[in-house]
């Protein structure tokens, strides 16, 4: 008999229609469609409606992840929503979920690492799939990060979105198709440079450049400890799934791995940094485009405020 493992057998996501461009962004503060797109890669950015709940976001992605894993609500051990902008602080956006999906065996918590949060969710759902504790798990990350903005503050508000992305982790009896090895750090010395002290009572404060100097040295790291860890090297990998935060990051980690751009997909240019969400709404566009290919190398590699940091290698 094989070891227990897990698979991602489902995804999904779920995007507000309504779009902010940059041009539009010129007209509420100092800045422009050009720097915005020379410094972050960014065009437009989605905006979720006023009565438009992280929940309301976080069901549409479950229910899309649900269908496309052919298992319906009644199949669910736990819902993880990954957010640091929750509807409420209690109840928890998961139990939200659950009450309009009617899953009703689940149990259900919100986990907040920030732009790190949808690799926690998914490291913490694996154990509980490995230990025996669940079949089926219900992942999902989902942002409301418009209503934390400061719109007076170009050095934040050009660089967010809303959205929701999910994925259905199942149990796997084969390592040709599953979640093969975590790598997850916190540093909560540097807590300062990403903070935002009250939903929806203050607003998103960052030091950019610390933030972007953090993630240039550290998201190499973990990718390398990871494959050497794993016997491959980089080359290997087929697909880099990075939180989505700055094209330049992107460009900035293949060129420390020595690796071509186009094995690190985007769609920052559409959707901004929407924190959580980033990775499992790109991973929903690739897996739906039929890119993914079975057996596939992916690494996912998650960072941001606390300070947090993750990557998960899979077998697709
Ligand atoms: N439009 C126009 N000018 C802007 C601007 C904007 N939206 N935001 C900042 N500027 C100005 C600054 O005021 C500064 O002007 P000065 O030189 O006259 O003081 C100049 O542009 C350069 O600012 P700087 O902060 O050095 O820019 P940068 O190249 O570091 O880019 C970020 C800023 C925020 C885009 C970049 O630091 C970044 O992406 N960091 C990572 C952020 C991130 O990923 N956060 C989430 C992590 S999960």
């Amino acid at each position: 008999m094989n070891q227990i493992t897990s698979k991602i057998a489902g995804t999904g996501s779920a995007l507000p229609k309504t779009i902010l461009t940059n041009k539009e962004l010129e007209t509420l503060v100092d800045t422009s469609d050009a720097w915005i797109q020379e410094r972050t890669g960014i065009k437009e950015r989605r905006i979720a409606k006023n009565q438009e709940n992280t929940s309301d976001l976080a069901i549409a992605a479950a229910q899309k992840a649900l269908k496309n894993a052919n298992l319906s609500a009644n199949d669910i051990d736990f819902i993880i929503v990954a957010t640091f902008t929750p509807d409420s602080i209690m109840p928890n956006t998961a139990c939200l979920v659950q009450a309009a999906l009617h899953a009703d065996h689940a149990v259900c918590f919100d986990l907040n690492a920030a732009c790190s949060g949808f690799l926690f969710a998914l490291q913490t759902a694996h154990a509980y799939i490995c230990s025996g504790l669940a079949r089926h798990i219900l992942i999902i990350g989902s942002e409301n990060i418009s209503k934390t903005l400061n719109w007076n503050d170009r050095k934040t508000c050009i660089l967010f979105g809303d959205g929701a992305g999910a994925v259905v982790l199942s149990i796997s009896d084969s390592s040709k198709h599953a979640l093969l090895d975590f790598e997850t750090g916190s540093d909560g010395t540097r807590s300062n440079v990403l903070t935002l002290s009250g939903f929806q009572k203050s607003f998103l404060q960052m030091d950019g450049q610390e933030v972007f100097k953090f993630a240039v040295r550290k998201v190499p790291e973990i990718i390398l400890t990871l494959t050497q860890r794993n016997h491959l090297c980089p080359e290997e990998i087929d697909w880099y799934f990075l939180h989505q935060a700055n094209a330049r990051i992107l460009t900035s980690v293949a060129k420390r791995l020595s690796l071509p751009l186009d094995k690190f997909p985007s769609n920052l240019s559409s959707y901004g940094n929407t924190s959580a969400a980033s990775i499992p709404i790109l991973l929903d566009e690739y897996h739906n485009s039929h890119k993914l290919l079975p057996g596939q190398k992916i690494i996912l590699s998650g960072f941001g405020g606390g300070l947090t940091w993750g990557s998960c290698l899979i077998s697709w």
